[in-house]
C-alpha cells in the first residue's frame, strides 16, 4: 500500500473516532433535555461509528499494515436547540463523505484495487448516513411550531433504539 493510502486510512480511523464522540456529545445534550429517544440514537450511531473505524482498522491489519494512533479532538457542544444539533450531523456526515472520496480517489490514482474495493462499501455507507440525519432534520423541522411533533418523534426514536 502506498503511504499516502496509509495515512489516509490511519486519519479515516481518527475520522470514525471523532464522530463517535460527537454523537455521544449529541446524545448527552438530548438526555440531558429529557428527549431520551433522540439520546438514545444518537447513541446507536456512534456505536455504528465506533464499528466503522474497527472496520478499517481490520483492513490495515489484514493487509500487513502500520496503525497510527492520533489524538482525538474534543467536540463543539454549544448547539442552541435540536435542529442545530441535526444540522451539525448532517454537515459533519457530508464532510465524511468528502474523507470517504478523497480515500477512493487515491486508491483509484495509485491502481490500489484492495482498497478500492474495501472503500465501496463505505460510500454506499455514507449515503445512508447522509440520508438518515437530512430524514430526521426534516421530521423536527415542524418542531418550534408544534412541540407535539417533536414528542412523537421522540417516542418513535426510542422504540428504535437498543
Ligand atoms: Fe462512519
Ligand atoms: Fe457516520
Amino acid at each position: 500500500m502506498e503511504q499516502k493510502i496509509n495515512e489516509l486510512l490511519n486519519t479515516q480511523i481518527n475520522h470514525e473516532f471523532y464522530s463517535a464522540y460527537l454523537y455521544f456529545a449529541m446524545s448527552t445534550y438530548f438526555s440531558e433535555i429529557n428527549m431520551d429517544g433522540f439520546a438514545k440514537y444518537m447513541k446507536k450511531q456512534a456505536k455504528e461509528e465506533l464499528s466503522h473505524a474497527q472496520k478499517i482498522y481490520d483492513h490495515l491489519i489484514l493487509r500487513n499494515e502500520k496503525i497510527t494512533y492520533k489524538r482525538i479532538e474534543a467536540p463543539d457542544t454549544d448547539w442552541v436547540n435540536p435542529q442545530d444539533v441535526l444540522d451539525n450531523a448532517l454537515k459533519h456526515e457530508e464532510f465524511i463523505t468528502s474523507q470517504i472520496f478523497e480515500i477512493a480517489k487515491a486508491a483509484k490514482e495509485a491502481n490500489d484495487f484492495a482498497t478500492k474495493n474495501f472503500i465501496n462499501w463505505f460510500i454506499e455507507e455514507q449515503l445512508e448516513e447522509e440520508d438518515k440525519f437530512r430524514k430526521l432534520k426534516e421530521k423536527i423541522k415542524a418542531f418550534d411550531e408544534c412541540s407535539c411533533t417533536i414528542e412523537a418523534i421522540n417516542r418513535e426514536l426510542d422504540k428504535d433504539g437498543e
